[in-house]
């Protein structure tokens, strides 16, 4: 292969954004389909804890190694009262959700859950409902959860088992009210005054707390930018955050749009980060709003019926898409956009986290078991968290697809740990071809030793046990070769790839 033909990918630890947040890599439960029932909580199942949550559920979360999660919705939070949820649980009331048409019994609510994450580990991000309550059952629940007692519903809570408060930090103020499928839809100005009003109140009752104002329901919504900058207009004094929510699929057999998903992303992050420095600039603020990024994976929506048109069910398997080796390599690749993205986008939630479009599946009484998407998830986190984002540079090829225009052949990200030296490099080829790639520290350190594994995705369709899933597990390159300080590698086709060095 000629030289010119080999694309350069080129790190140096001296070029940085500076630490990834932890809260980058979050996952997300809604009370939908059997992401809580029968997926976290099944109080028969035989590795059941004292508290109804499946003991291998939790195992397989930790291991996917996910570090926040968002709660309880999604659409679902828009008709959700939160006092429903709590108390003992005879005493729960059975409800209709509107927003998935189901029975909500109710037996998991803010306990329920805020116990559970402290047990797994992970933080609570939590929304309010602003579809059909606002301003004072949105404080209320703060004050359920974060004030020490004194009031009836802080000494509620204390009532019901939690004598210290739980101290939730982040907080949503509602979920994609842009879309007219929500419950309590509302337009830009009626989102954005609500969103001040109830978050200053929220703020009242604990001033610590972080606040992500909804963003846009994805970047093909006729109102996606004027959206953020009216909301903003509005609730710029109290947002911490603004949120973007994105999911992706192949349509129509087009392959090459889709294994391009990561550029989409990418171009989707900074048309949010134009939008909302323009409302800082008109502003005359110094404010840097930071990115939510609290919805995003692969989701074969167009498979779906209109959920608002289906039958009534309870804890029914919903959205259950089983996922193949290209689903990780393009999960793999939105990965890599956050990562490039980390001096704006501070959170990510994969959506969701128990069988609904998720990384783990279980069946009722039976298995838990990983996905083809598990793969990339765990790898990206074991190799991020607690590291820096290096800026990368790549010079090579353009792929021209036809939903998002030309892209680059190869995608790249790559962290580093400036304590232990370990650098990763995060490859993509998008290309139906083999792309050589020759990787090279090009700053002052250099690395003599370069290990590489890779996902390639298999076009023989999705994988539906457990045991074809392990093939979305990254396996050794073995024809990545390093001398002078460059690894030169083959990126198959269609693949994924993890380069590991030490400087
Ligand atoms: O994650 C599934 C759904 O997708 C969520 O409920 C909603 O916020 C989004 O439209």
């Amino acid at each position: 292969m000629p030289d010119r033909a080999r694309t350069k990918v080129t790190v140096a630890t001296e070029w940085h954004r500076g630490p990834i947040d932890d809260r980058l890599f979050g996952s997300f439960v809604e009370h939908l389909g059997r992401c809580v029932y029968t997926g976290i909580y099944e109080p028969d199942h035989p590795t059941a804890d004292a508290w109804g949550f499946r003991g291998d559920v939790a195992a397989l979360v930790q291991e996917l190694g996910v570090t926040l999660v968002r709660y309880p919705g999604g659409n679902f939070v828009s008709g959700y009262d939160w006092r429903d949820g709590i108390g003992p649980r005879t005493e729960r009331p059975r409800r209709l959700d509107l927003a998935w048409r189901t029975i909500e019994s109710n037996q998991v609510g803010t306990d329920d859950f805020l116990q559970w994450a402290a047990r797994v580990g992970v933080e609570p991000m939590m929304a309010v409902n602003l579809g059909t309550a606002g301003i004072r059952e949105a404080a209320e629940l703060v004050e359920y959860c974060n004030l020490e007692r004194g009031t009836t519903l802080s000494d509620l809570r204390r009532q019901h088992g939690a004598e210290s408060p739980y101290g939730v930090r982040l907080w949503c103020l509602g979920n994609e009210m842009d879309g007219p499928w929500q419950i309590g839809h509302k337009t830009a100005d009626e989102y954005g005054r609500l969103a001040r009003e109830t978050g200053h109140a929220m703020r009242l009752v604990d001033p610590s707390i972080e606040l992500v104002v909804c963003g846009s329901s994805g970047a093909w919504m006729d109102t996606f930018g004027s959206w953020e900058s009216t909301v903003l207009d509005h609730a710029w004094d109290v947002a911490d955050y603004v949120s973007l929510h994105a999911y992706y699929e192949e349509t129509g057999g087009d392959r090459a749009s889709f294994l391009a998903s990561g550029a989409a992303m990418d171009r989707f992050i900074e048309d949010v980060v134009a939008t909302v420095d323009a409302v800082a600039a008109r502003k005359r603020s110094r404010k840097r709003l930071r990115l939510s990024f609290d919805e995003w994976n692969v989701w074969y929506q167009s498979r779906y019926a209109d959920p608002q048109h289906s039958p009534i069910d309870e804890a029914a398997p919903r959205l259950e898409d089983v996922y193949g080796t290209v689903d990780a390599v393009v999960v793999g690749d939105l990965l890599m956009s956050l990562v490039n993205h980390a001096d704006r986008v501070a959170i990510g939630c994969l959506a969701q986290l128990v069988n609904v479009i998720a990384p783990i599946r279980t069946d009722p009484g039976g298995a838990a078991w990983r996905q083809a998407i598990f793969h990339p998830v765990a790898e990206t986190i074991r190799r991020a968290r607690g590291r820096r984002s290096l800026i990368v540079g790549v010079e090579g090829g353009e792929l021209a697809t036809a939903q998002h225009g030309d892209v680059p052949e190869v995608a790249a990200a790559a962290t580093h740990d400036p304590v232990s030296g370990q650098i990763t490099v995060f490859l993509t080829n998008r290309a139906d071809t083999v792309v050589p790639v020759d990787v090279r520290h090009g700053g002052v350190a250099t690395w003599r030793r370069a290990r590489a594994s890779t996902v390639v995705a298999d076009e023989r369709g999705p994988l539906h046990d457990a045991a074809a899933a392990g093939t979305a597990r990254p396996v050794e390159l073995t024809r990545a070769v390093t001398q002078d300080g460059v690894t030169r590698l083959d990126l198959p086709p269609r693949s994924w790839t993890v380069l590991d060095a030490v400087e």
